[in-house]
């Protein structure tokens, strides 16, 4: 290894493999902006339904083209944010805990998405006693879960999906109001990497992932304010907003494939193409 290599714990020649994935979409049919939950929406704001429409279907039939199956939930009238399916459940194991919402604007989403999973024979499911927002908090990196609080998910639901998945989940607390959900700061890469934006974080949390991921992929200030990490990865493709071409550079040079989205319309809501994608994990085995 050349003497200049300060990083020789990154394994860069690590064989990539991508596994096929079965998702959770919804179509923004009654996509808009027409409140606001979080620092990106502005409801005053110009919003184009039809390219958010074109937009979703480019995403969804990106994924088809790697080769995962797209189950499609139908969306509902009056429930403009339904589009981010990544906020409708957690899926691990074939277990599904439901979602329950902070905000009142999206708390029918909630038991719009359980009666989904209901109505397809998922019955080992919990609906919740505390506020969680899916997968936008809880994200799964191997056999752990990483779990968002600070502004939706509250901390006691950590204790809750720990008891009910079974899986040790880790409390990671987010600072910055622009990055509100965990999977706006953090993405899951393969089962033991993560890529992350620091300053989104505690600096407790910040030191917490510093010691679980010391090879994480650090995005800059620029990436993060693109939605980089709002990104999927099937373990090799990695599906990311096109805007954050440093965190594309970087996961190219650790052996994945980076694929640039223009989600732009979705973003005025303050979601990418994670927010739009839930993961439906089987039952083990
Ligand atoms: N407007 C939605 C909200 O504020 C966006 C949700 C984005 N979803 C996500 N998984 N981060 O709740």
């Amino acid at each position: 290894m050349p003497a200049t290599d300060v990083t020789p714990a990154v394994r860069r020649d690590r064989r990539r493999e991508a596994t096929p994935r079965r998702l959770l979409m919804c179509r923004p049919s009654h996509y808009g902006v027409v409140y606001s939950i979080n620092p990106w929406m502005n409801p005053e704001k110009p919003c184009d339904r039809d390219l958010a429409l074109a937009q979703w279907e480019q995403l969804h039939d990106l994924y088809t083209s790697l080769g995962h199956t797209v189950d499609v939930i139908d969306p509902v009238p009056g429930l403009p944010d339904m589009v981010f399916a990544a906020n409708g459940a957690t899926v691990v194991d074939g277990k599904v805990l439901g979602a329950r919402f902070r905000h009142a604007e999206r708390t029918a989403e909630g038991p719009a998405y359980l009666s989904w999973f209901r109505a397809r024979g998922f019955d080992d499911f919990l609906w919740p006693e505390f506020i969680n927002e899916g997968e936008g908090d809880y994200l799964l990196v191997g056999r752990r879960i990483l779990a968002g609080t600070g502004f939706r998910t509250d901390p006691r639901s950590h204790a809750e999906a720990q008891e009910f998945f079974g899986l040790p989940v880790t409390g990671l607390t987010l600072v910055n109001p622009r990055h509100y959900h965990l999977d706006t700061a953090l993405s899951v890469l393969s089962d033991d990497e993560i890529m992350y934006y620091p300053e989104a974080f505690s600096p407790g949390s910040r030191a917490v992932l510093g010691e679980m991921f010391p090879d994480a992929v650090l995005a800059s200030a620029q990436d993060a304010s693109v939605f980089g990490l709002n990104a999927f990865s099937d373990g090799y493709n990695v599906i990311l907003p096109e805007a954050a071409t440093g965190l594309a550079a970087e996961l190219r040079e650790r052996g994945f494939n980076p694929i640039g989205v223009n989600l732009s319309e979705l973003l005025k809501a303050g979601g990418s193409a994670k927010c739009c994608t839930l993961e439906l994990r089987s039952p083990r085995g």
